[in-house]
C-alpha cells in the first residue's frame, strides 16, 4: 500500500512542485493550506501534470482541532512542512504574525503529530540561519549565525525547537533542509512562483522586467567584494530542490534524530551573471540600474552540498540556464500568475 504524506503549504511555490513529485512517485497526498499566499489553481495544475489528485483541505496549521481531524481521518506516514510566511521585509513590520505562523504553527503541527504517533518530518529551513559566514562554501557544521530579521529568527527558532523535540523522544526522525535560493518552475510551464505584488526576489523581478510588467531591475549594490561587485547566490532549480525532499523522506524513517542538509548546487552566480543568463535565454532585454545595497544583504552565499550527496545520494542536476529557461516559460505562459476560477 502506498504511503501517505501530509504536505502543509502544498499550494505554495515549493509545495506545489513537491505535490507533483510525490503523486508521480505513487504517494498518497493530503494538502493543508490556508491559501494566504497561494491559489487553489496551483493544485488543479499539479493534478493535471501528475494525472492524479491530492486531497485538499483549506485550513490553518495553527488550528489544532483541524490538524487532529486530519490525522484521525487519514493514515499519515510522513509530513512535509512547507507552510509559513516567507517575506523578509514583511517580517520586520509583522514580527508577531511571522512568529505565530512559523514558530507556533510548527509547534501545533508537532504536537498533533506526537499525539498521532507520526514522527517523520521534513522541515523547510533556509540558508539564512547561517547569518554571515566567514568563508564559502557553507557546510552544515558551520555555526548558525545571527539572522538579521524576524523571518530568519523564526527559522532558527524552529530548528532549535526541533532539536529539543528529537532529544525528548528518540522516535522522531526530522530532516531540516536548508534551502539556498530556489528558482525556476516546472518544465511544463503549468506551475511556478506567483508572488503577490512587486516581487522581492531577484528571479521573479527579472522575469517581470523581461515580460514588460516592470520597467527595470534595481541592482542592490555593485561594490561588494565579488567578481563584478554584485551579490552572489546559489540558485537552485525548484525541481532539484523537491527531489532532495523525496530523498530525505526515503531515508529518514531509518535515521533517528535531527539531520540537517544543505540544498544548493554548490555554485554561485552574481546578479549580473543571472541577468545575462536570463537575457540570453529569453532573447529579451533586461534593463537595470545600480542602486544602494539592500539592508541585511550579504555579499555572497553558496552551499557545500556534499553531505546531501553522501547521505541522500542527492545532487542538483540543473544549471542556471535551465533554471532561467523554466522560469521564463512559466512567466511567458502565465504573465498574471494563477488566475483563480
Ligand atoms: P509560499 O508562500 O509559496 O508557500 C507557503 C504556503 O504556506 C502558501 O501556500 C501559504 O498559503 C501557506 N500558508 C501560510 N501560512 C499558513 C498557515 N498558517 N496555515 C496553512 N498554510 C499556510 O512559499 P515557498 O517559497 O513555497 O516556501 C515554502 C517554505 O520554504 C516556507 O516555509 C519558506 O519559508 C521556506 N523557504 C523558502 C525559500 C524561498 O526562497 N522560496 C527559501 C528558503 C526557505
Ligand atoms: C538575490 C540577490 C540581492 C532583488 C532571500 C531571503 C532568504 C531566502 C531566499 C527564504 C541579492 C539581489 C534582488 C532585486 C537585486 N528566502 N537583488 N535586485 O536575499 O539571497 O534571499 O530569498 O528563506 O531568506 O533573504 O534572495 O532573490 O532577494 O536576492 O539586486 O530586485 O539579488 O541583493 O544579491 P536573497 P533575493
Amino acid at each position: 500500500m502506498s504511503q501517505t504524506v501530509l504536505v502543509t503549504g502544498g499550494a505554495g511555490y515549493v509545495g506545489s512542485h513537491a505535490v507533483v513529485a510525490l503523486l508521480e512517485r505513487g504517494y498518497s497526498v493530503v494538502v493543508v493550506d490556508n491559501l494566504t499566499n497561494s491559489s487553489r489553481e496551483a493544485l488543479r495544475r499539479a493534478e493535471k501534470i501528475a494525472g492524479s489528485s491530492p486531497v485538499f483541505i483549506q485550513g490553518d496549521i495553527r488550528d489544532v482541532s483541524l490538524l487532529s481531524t486530519i490525522f484521525n481521518e487519514f493514515d499519515i506516514d510522513l509530513v512535509m512542512h512547507f507552510a509559513g510566511l516567507k517575506s523578509v521585509g514583511e517580517s520586520v513590520s509583522r514580527p508577531l504574525d511571522y512568529h505565530e505562523v512559523n514558530v507556533a504553527g510548527t509547534i501545533s503541527l508537532c504536537q498533533v503529530m506526537q499525539s498521532a504517533s507520526v514522527f517523520n518530518l521534513v522541515f523547510s529551513s533556509s540558508a539564512t540561519v547561517y547569518g554571515e559566514p566567514s568563508s564559502m562554501p557553507i557546510r552544515e557544521t558551520f555555526p548558525t549565525g545571527k539572522p538579521t530579521n524576524p523571518y530568519g529568527r523564526s527559522k532558527l527558532l524552529v530548528e532549535q525547537i526541533l532539536e529539543d523535540l528529537a532529544h525528548s523522544d528518540e522516535r522522531w526522525s526530522i530532516g531540516v533542509l536548508r534551502y539556498f535560493n530556489p528558482v525556476g518552475a516546472h518544465p511544463s510551464g503549468l506551475i511556478g512562483e506567483d508572488p503577490k505584488g512587486i516581487p522581492n526576489n531577484l528571479l521573479p523581478y527579472v522575469s517581470q522586467v523581461a515580460v514588460g510588467k516592470l520597467p527595470r531591475l534595481k541592482v542592490f549594490g555593485n561594490d561588494y567584494p565579488t567578481s563584478d561587485g554584485t551579490g552572489v547566490r546559489d540558485y537552485i532549480h525548484v525541481v532539484d530542490l523537491v527531489q532532495g525532499h523525496l530523498d530525505a523522506l526515503r531515508v529518514l524513517p531509518d535515521m533517528n534524530g535531527v539531520h540537517v542538509w544543505n540544498l544548493g548546487t554548490g555554485k554561485g552566480y552574481s546578479v549580473l551573471q543571472t541577468v545575462e543568463a536570463f537575457a540570453k535565454v529569453s532573447g529579451c532585454e533586461v534593463p537595470f540600474e545600480f542602486c544602494e545595497r539592500r539592508e541585511g544583504d550579504i555579499a555572497e552565499c553558496w552551499a557545500d552540498p556534499a553531505k546531501a550527496y553522501k547521505e541522500l545520494g542527492w545532487q542538483a542536476r540543473f544549471g542556471i540556464e535551465k533554471m532561467v529557461e523554466d522560469a521564463w516559460r512559466w512567466q511567458r505562459l502565465n504573465p498574471d500568475g494563477y488566475v483563480d476560477q
